[in-house]
């Protein structure tokens, strides 16, 4: 029998033969492609996928009952709203630890940013600053300006090295990687920015079964920002199959990774008061939180499934869960995630020990199609299909000593989710949240800042609001964009 015939007895023993509907048809070239996507993938293990997704959302969605899941006790979390004065010592112990060469970034830059209604990788996007800088500027600028505020604290001469492992997926790689050589890597040494690629999964109709995109291609998708734990352990280059994120964490003797999302104006990327929490709490795996604002706002909440933490995304929040409010008034489930991860080296090793077990989540979306008996495109006006996804905090409950950081919003989260215009999280609210911190900076430093007076702070100058002694006592009476402390000066 060829290779084919095998192939196809395969795919039929797995009740996915009718992705050769169309082989026969095919000029030989697309016979080849589809041959070697089959080939490539684990049609068993979609399978497995795909039944443990279906009876997980059956055993532990909201219909299961909502009294599964308890809102984080009142003592769970360390707070910087409530408990300011133990941040410098958090801080101290996270820049001490990054002076030491021993933090790792992790940016989740995989997504495609749909309801942005941007077809360009979410960190490219110029959210209207004086600077016209994208997110990924600014993420590049903080962590350049962190290693020199670490290396100074330490009282070294030579700048502590941060590296940035940027995790990108099929959609979004080659204009991620081309947009960071355009930019010279935003000032980085290139060796110090690492890009890997997440995974992908076959789309499925509701029943289980793969769809093909046209008559030799599967529709695929990415498989969720929880990719990011098995894309660690992935070759970062076909030529060198040993090194991986996880070997080159080894190898550089990081220790403590901070991962985040592409999309937070605000992220304070490679925390160190987030770092020194952990420390302190020996945590091997912590989130940190910021109070919910409403209901429905689309964010996950830490919460409690039995003794274990895990997070509720807003999609699977039950709206009784939502609306739960505690004897004072307010929500029971309230500690919102902001998608800011920490883990120590070890954890990230250990999740491989423990990822079978996981249920991807289902999504349901509108997935266009070649029908198989018919071989008409299908472009569906209602969701006929899922799209399975991986959570990457569905590693929460596996963690032995899980710790929660709770940060003020106003510093700390303005997510970019939504198209210009629409009011909320939105390119308008991104910048708007920005320019509003860089005044406080301003202020907190001892300036005074003339009313709509916007003044933009590069990174490089101030990371979260150091290094402006200068500016005290001073009026800034124009609106500018500032480079270096000095630069302020022409805006007095
Ligand atoms: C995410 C969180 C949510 C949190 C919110 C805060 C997850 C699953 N959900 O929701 O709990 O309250 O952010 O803003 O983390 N990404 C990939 N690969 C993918 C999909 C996404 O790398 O396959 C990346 C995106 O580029 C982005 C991040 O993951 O950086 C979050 O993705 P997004 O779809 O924006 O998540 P939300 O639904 O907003």
């Amino acid at each position: 029998m060829s290779s084919v015939e095998h192939l196809r007895q395969r795919y039929e023993s797995a009740g996915q033969g009718h992705l050769f509907a169309f082989y026969d048809t095919l000029p030989a070239p697309e016979q080849a492609a589809l041959v070697a996507q089959l080939e490539a993938l684990d049609i068993e293990r979609v399978n497995r996928i795909f039944t443990k997704a279906v009876s997980a959302e059956r055993d532990l969605g909201p219909a299961a009952g909502p009294e599964l899941i308890e809102p984080l006790p009142e003592d769970a979390a360390g707070s910087i709203i409530s408990d300011p004065a133990r941040a410098d010592a958090w801080r101290a112990a996270g820049l001490a630890a990054i002076a030491r060469g021993e933090v790792g970034v992790l940016l989740m830059a995989g997504g495609q940013g749909t309801r942005l209604g941007s077809s360009a990788p979410k960190g490219c996007y110029d959210i209207g600053l004086p600077s016209h800088k994208s997110l990924f500027q600014y993420q590049a600028e903080r962590i350049a300006r962190l290693e020199k505020v670490a290396a100074e604290a330490a009282g070294k001469g030579e700048k502590a090295v941060i590296p940035w492992y940027v995790m990108t997926s099929g959609p979004t790689r080659s204009e991620t990687e081309a947009f960071f050589r355009t930019h010279k890597f935003f000032g980085l040494d290139p060796k110090s920015v690492i890009f890997f690629e997440q995974g992908t999964l076959p789309c499925l109709a509701m029943d289980g079964k793969v769809l093909l995109e046209t008559p030799s291609r599967v529709a695929v998708a990415p498989d969720g920002n929880g990719g990011l734990y098995a894309a660690l352990r992935q070759p970062l280059s076909p030529a060198d199959k040993a090194r991986t994120v996880l070997a080159d964490l080894d190898a550089r003797g990081i220790r403590f990774v901070h991962s985040y999302c592409v999309d937070n104006c605000l992220v304070r990327v490679a925390d160190p008061v987030f770092i020194g929490y952990c420390l302190e709490k020996q945590a091997d795996c912590a989130a940190k939180v910021v109070p919910k604002a409403f209901p429905t706002e689309s964010v996950g909440v830490v919460a409690r499934r039995g003794d274990k933490f895990s997070v509720v995304e807003y999609s699977e929040i039950s709206p009784e869960q939502a609306e739960r409010r505690t004897p004072a008034g307010e929500l029971a489930f309230r500690a919102g995630n902001i998608a800011n991860h920490f883990y120590t080296t070890p954890f990230l090793h250990a999740v491989r020990g423990f990822e079978d077990e996981l249920a991807f989540h289902i999504a349901r979306k509108k997935i266009a199609h070649v029908d198989v008996s018919s071989g008409a495109q299908v472009k569906p006006a209602k969701p006929n299909g899922m799209k399975l996804e991986m959570f990457v905090f569905d590693v929460f409950p596996h963690t032995q000593r899980f710790a929660v950081l709770e940060v003020p919003r106003a510093e700390e989260f303005s997510p970019l989710k939504n198209a210009p215009g629409t009011g909320a999280d939105d390119p308008q609210t991104s910048r708007r949240d920005l320019l509003a911190q860089h005044r406080r900076f301003l202020e907190a430093a001892g300036a005074t800042v003339g009313e709509g007076v916007e003044i933009e702070l590069s990174p490089l100058v101030t990371y979260a609001g150091e290094g402006l002694e200068a500016v005290k006592g001073k009026t800034f009476s124009r609106s500018g964009m500032v480079e270096s402390v000095e630069e302020l000066d022409a805006l007095v």
